[in-house]
C-alpha cells in the first residue's frame, strides 16, 4: 500500500447550525496522509466551520470525527487537536507582535519557566525547522517587524513545532502578494514532501490546481464533490462551487432603468500607495430605476470599490459622479446629502452604535440637522416620532425605540440600518451583502425594498457574494476580479456557470475580454 492512501482523518455526517443557518448539512470527508487537500466553496460554503469543527473548536451538531484511527470525544477540543497533531492556521493570526518570533513559537507551549532551563535545545530545534522549510527571519525578531508573508511562516513554524501531521490553512494566500503566495505553494509542497498533509482552504482555483492531489468541493453547507485534481480541471470545479439551480434567468419584474446617470464612476483607483491597486481604473454607470450588480468572489477589490463610492476610503485616481456633480473628494455627510446611502458590509462596524438606542441609530446620521435638533440641541420628541414611524413602516421588533440596538436581532438590526438607509430622498444606493447572514424573512424583505425603491427612480448598486441574490434582482451584473470587472451580463444573459467561472479569473469561450482594463464594461449600452 501507498502510504498517501492511509486515512489521516475521516469525518462522517457532519451537521452544524447556528441559529437558524445550517452552515454545514451532513458532510463526509476524509482526509489521507501525505495528501494537500485543497477545500473550495463560495463564501459561506461551510469550509471555515468544517475545519474549525475538526480542530475542536465547534462542536457538530452531529457526526463523528477520526483522527489517525480513533474517535474523538464529547470533549475534543483544540488543545487535544495539538496533541493528536492538527495544526490550523486561522484567516486572522493569532501572534502577539511586540513579542520575539521566538517568544510567540515557544510560549504556548512552555511558558517561561520551564523554557529557560533547555533555552539552546529548543533554538536549535527550531532552527532546524527553519533551515529545513526555508524560513529565512531571525528568531529574536518582533513580529510586527516582519512582513506579513513572514508572519504566515511563523505560525506555520509554530504548527510544525508543536508538532503538527496536519495543517489546516484558511484562505492563507488572501493577505499575501503574488510571490509570497509562490512561496507558500512552494513551502505546501516541501511540506507533503515530508510526509505531512494539508487542507488548503482557499477559492482561488489556481492555486489548488498548482499544488492539490485532490479537491473537496462545498456547497450551501453540503459536499458536492471530492475529486482528483488530474481527473479534473477548474471549469468543472467552478461550476460545482456556485448554485446551478439559478441558471436560468429569474422572472422577477424591474422596471425599464431611464437613460441618464445617477451615479458615474471613471477609472477610478483605490488603495495604498506603491502597491498593487485594490481597485484598479474601475468605470461603471447606474442608471435611474437600475439595479446593478457587482459579483466577486471576497477579497477582488469589492469592498475596497464600495467603501470609496460612499467616501469611508480615498481614491488614488480618477472620479466619481453623483447625479451630475463631481463628487470625487466630497466628505461622506457631503455625499449623503446628495442623496447617496450605504447599506454597509458590516452592520457592526460601520452600520450602528450598539451601545445607542434603536432611536438615536435610526436617525444617526442626520441628527445634526432639523428636524431633529435645533440650534445644536437634540430634540428628542421629533426623534422618537420618527423613530416610531420607521419602527412600523419597517417592521422592526424591538421591544420599544429606547432598547439598545446590540440586544436586537440580526434581521431587525439590519432592517434599522435599511431604514435609516432609506430615510429621506435617496437618489443612489450602494448596499454591500445588504442581506448576509439574515434569516429568509429579513432577506426577501430587504431585497423587495431594493426592488421597490429602483422602481420609484433610484439608482442602485448590489454588492453580493450570491449569485442567487444578484441574479434575482439586478439589470446587469459586473464580475470583478483582481480589482478589476472582468466582465458583464445583461439579465437576459444571466448563468451562473458563465458568472462562476469569470469570478475564478476565466473568460469563457465567446465571452466578452478586455485586455487593457475596464473601459467596456459597467457601461451600459
Ligand atoms: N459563529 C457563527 N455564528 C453564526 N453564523 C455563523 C458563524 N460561523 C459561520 N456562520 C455561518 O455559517 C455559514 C458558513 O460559514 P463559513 O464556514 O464561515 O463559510 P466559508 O468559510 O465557506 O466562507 C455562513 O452562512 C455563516 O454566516
Ligand atoms: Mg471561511
Amino acid at each position: 500500500m501507498q502510504a498517501d492512501s492511509a486515512v489521516a482523518v475521516s469525518m462522517r455526517g457532519i451537521c452544524k447550525s447556528f441559529g437558524t443557518v445550517q452552515a454545514l448539512d451532513r458532510v463526509d470527508m476524509d482526509i489521507s496522509e501525505g495528501e494537500i487537500r485543497a477545500l473550495v466553496g463560495e463564501n459561506g460554503a461551510g469550509k471555515t466551520t468544517l475545519m474549525t469543527i475538526l480542530y475542536g473548536m465547534y462542536r457538530p451538531d452531529a457526526g463523528r470525527i477520526s483522527v489517525w484511527g480513533r474517535r474523538t470525544g464529547r470533549d475534543w477540543s483544540p488543545r487535544q487537536a495539538i496533541k493528536a497533531r492538527i495544526g490550523m492556521l486561522h484567516q486572522h493570526f493569532s501572534l502577539i507582535p511586540n513579542h520575539t518570533v521566538l517568544e510567540n513559537v515557544l510560549m504556548p507551549q512552555l511558558g517561561w519557566t520551564h523554557m529557560r532551563p533547555r533555552w539552546h535545545h529548543h533554538r536549535a530545534v527550531l532552527e532546524g525547522l527553519c533551515r529545513e522549510y526555508g524560513f529565512s527571519f531571525p528568531l529574536e525578531a518582533r513580529v510586527e517587524s516582519l512582513s506579513v508573508g513572514q508572519q504566515q511562516q511563523v505560525e506555520i513554524l509554530k504548527l510544525l513545532y508543536q508538532g503538527a501531521k496536519l495543517l489546516i490553512l484558511d484562505e492563507p494566500t488572501a493577505v499575501l502578494t503574488p510571490q509570497q503566495t509562490e512561496r507558500l505553494l512552494e513551502l505546501l509542497l516541501r511540506l507533503r514532501g515530508q510526509g505531512h498533509s494539508v487542507v488548503l482552504i482557499t477559492h482561488k482555483l489556481n492555486e489548488a490546481f498548482a499544488v492539490a492531489d485532490s479537491i473537496t468541493v462545498l456547497r450551501k453547507g453540503r459536499h458536492v464533490a471530492t475529486v482528483a485534481r488530474k481527473d479534473s480541471n477548474p471549469r468543472d470545479i467552478a461550476f460545482m462551487m456556485v448554485d446551478r439551480e439559478w441558471s436560468a434567468a429569474p422572472d422577477w419584474e424591474l422596471e425599464a432603468p431611464e437613460p441618464g446617470a445617477l451615479l458615474e464612476v471613471e477609472d477610478l483607483v483605490v488603495g495604498e500607495e506603491h502597491q498593487r491597486p485594490a481597485v484598479d481604473r474601475v468605470s461603471l454607470v447606474v442608471r435611474p430605476r437600475e439595479i446593478v450588480g457587482v459579483a466577486g468572489v471576497a477579497g477582488n477589490g469589492q469592498t475596497e470599490l464600495a467603501e470609496a463610492l460612499v467616501g469611508i476610503r480615498r481614491s488614488r485616481g480618477g472620479r466619481i459622479v453623483i447625479a451630475g456633480q463631481d463628487a470625487t473628494s466630497w466628505s461622506i455627510a457631503r455625499r449623503l446629502r446628495a442623496g447617496l446611502r450605504f447599506i454597509p458590509e458590516d452592520r457592526h462596524l460601520h452600520g450602528m452604535v450598539g451601545g445607542l438606542s434603536l432611536a438615536e441609530n435610526l436617525v444617526m446620521d442626520r441628527c445634526d440637522r432639523p428636524p431633529f435638533s435645533a440650534r445644536g440641541v437634540l430634540r428628542h420628541p421629533v426623534i422618537r416620532q420618527a423613530a416610531a414611524e420607521a419602527v412600523e413602516r419597517y417592521g422592526i421588533r424591538a421591544p420599544s425605540p429606547e432598547t439598545p440596538m446590540m440586544n436586537l436581532s440580526g434581521g431587525n438590526q439590519q432592517r434599522a440600518v435599511l431604514a435609516r438607509a432609506l430615510a429621506g430622498s435617496p437618489r443612489v444606493i450602494v448596499a454591500h451583502q445588504p442581506t448576509r447572514g439574515l434569516d429568509f424573512a429579513a432577506t426577501e424583505y430587504v431585497r423587495a425594498e431594493l426592488v421597490r425603491c429602483a422602481a420609484q427612480g433610484v439608482g442602485v448598486l448590489v454588492f453580493s457574494s450570491e449569485l442567487e441574490e444578484l441574479m434575482l434582482l439586478c439589470h446587469r451584473i459586473l464580475v470583478m476580479y483582481r480589482g478589476r470587472f472582468i466582465g458583464e451580463l445583461g439579465r437576459d444573459e444571466f448563468d451562473a456557470g458563465t458568472i462562476g467561472l469569470l469570478m475564478t479569473g476565466q473568460v469563457p469561450d465567446g465571452g466578452r475580454r478586455d485586455g487593457q482594463g475596464t473601459r467596456d464594461f459597467g457601461q451600459p449600452a
